[in-house]
């Protein structure tokens, strides 16, 4: 039997999710679904943001269905996300940005570079080490070049780095490109700065672009500007063995617990984690359901509209009844 776990955490992540879940459990009436507490609520209660429990628990599951997570306010706080993207090893970040005019996905390196967790924090100095290594920096490489090939758009595979700068971007360019060349397959490398304007600017160059972890973070929240807001995109975590899928937005304080949080990032992620099952039909049925609501303005604030979150989320599921 399928096992998915539902992770809301805290802020919007409460509201978005139900809202996915009702999605997945029409198509999969017969998987399990496990609820997981872990983020900042549980923090608040229990001084620990993910218990080792949740953490087995999560490693058993197919796929895992994640809201968003608030930091708490303490230096100490490591981030429950990065932890989990540690222990279930899901090293590639799979951010699709996807609109009428625009398609293109970000692969974003997981479980290196700035975000390694390696820290040193005091008073007068503070370090966190920048790891890049040839067989993280290979892995990620063969995701996006096999995503570049399955997309068949014609379009070089683009490597975002600051090797001028980072010389340990240099290990992460050359990797890329060996790779990438080993596969015929053409590349372009641009410093991630420059990267960062060009795509909003001229988003139909690109296809598939392969980035380190915390450029990668930047320039997806920042392609929010091509789809209309961060409400809009989803995301996929994947690693040999264990599978995330969770919107790029965060918790959004401003906006929690007004049932007024976009929740199509959410429901993207699901039709992503049920392509990630195989289920590609179902996936596209979700996304025409998307397509349908967008197009008769059943929109949250943020598109400029009045539906409340689980308006959208009903209007998305009735859409999708109705194509049964
Ligand atoms: P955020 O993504 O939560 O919000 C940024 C802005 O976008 C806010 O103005 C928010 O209202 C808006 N927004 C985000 N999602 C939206 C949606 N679905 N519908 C409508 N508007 C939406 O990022 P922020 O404010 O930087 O971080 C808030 C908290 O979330 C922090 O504690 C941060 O650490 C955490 N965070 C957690 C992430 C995760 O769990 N994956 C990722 C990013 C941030
Ligand atoms: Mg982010």
């Amino acid at each position: 039997m399928t096992k998915i776990a539902i992770v809301e955490g805290d802020g919007i992540g409460r509201e978005v999710i139900p809202e996915a879940e009702k999605i997945l459990r029409f198509f999969l009436p017969n998987a399990e679904f496990v609820k997981v507490e872990l983020g900042f609520d549980q923090w608040k209660k229990t001084g620990s943001a993910c218990s080792k429990e949740n953490m087995t628990t999560l490693k058993e599951m197919d796929a895992v269905l994640f809201g968003a997570v608030t930091t708490p306010p303490d230096p100490e706080y490591k981030s429950v996300l990065l932890e989990i993207r540690h222990e279930l090893d899901l090293y590639a970040n799979i951010r699709p940005v996807k609109s009428e005019s625009v398609d293109l996905v970000i692969v974003r390196e997981n479980t290196e570079g700035l975000y390694s967790g390696i820290e040193e924090i005091g008073e007068d100095k503070s370090t966190t080490l920048r790891v890049i290594t040839k067989a993280g920096s290979r892995r990620i490489a063969e995701k996006a070049c096999s995503l570049n090939i399955q997309r068949n758009q014609n379009t070089p595979l683009v490597i975002g780095h600051k090797a001028n700068v980072l010389k340990s971007d240099i290990l992460f360019r050359d990797t890329c490109i060996t790779v990438a060349e080993s596969q015929n397959l053409p590349v372009r490398s641009m410093f991630i700065d420059a990267l960062c304007l060009d795509v909003l600017l001229h988003p139909d160059r690109y296809d598939v672009i392969v980035t380190t972890n915390m450029f990668g973070d930047i320039l997806s929240d920042a392609c929010g500007y091509l789809t209309g807001g961060l409400g809009m995109l989803p995301s996929a975590n994947i690693g040999e063995n264990h599978a995330l899928f969770e919107p790029v937005h965060g918790s959004a304080p401003d906006i929690a617990g007004r049932n007024i949080a976009n929740p199509i990032a959410a429901v993207r992620s699901a039709a992503m984690l049920l392509e990630y099952l195989g289920m590609k039909t179902e996936a596209e049925k979700i996304e025409k359901a998307v397509q349908q609501t967008l197009s008769l303005r059943i929109v949250t604030p943020d598109l400029g509209g009045n539906a409340s979150t689980r308006d959208v989320g009903e209007n998305i599921l009735a859409k999708i009844s109705e194509h049964q």
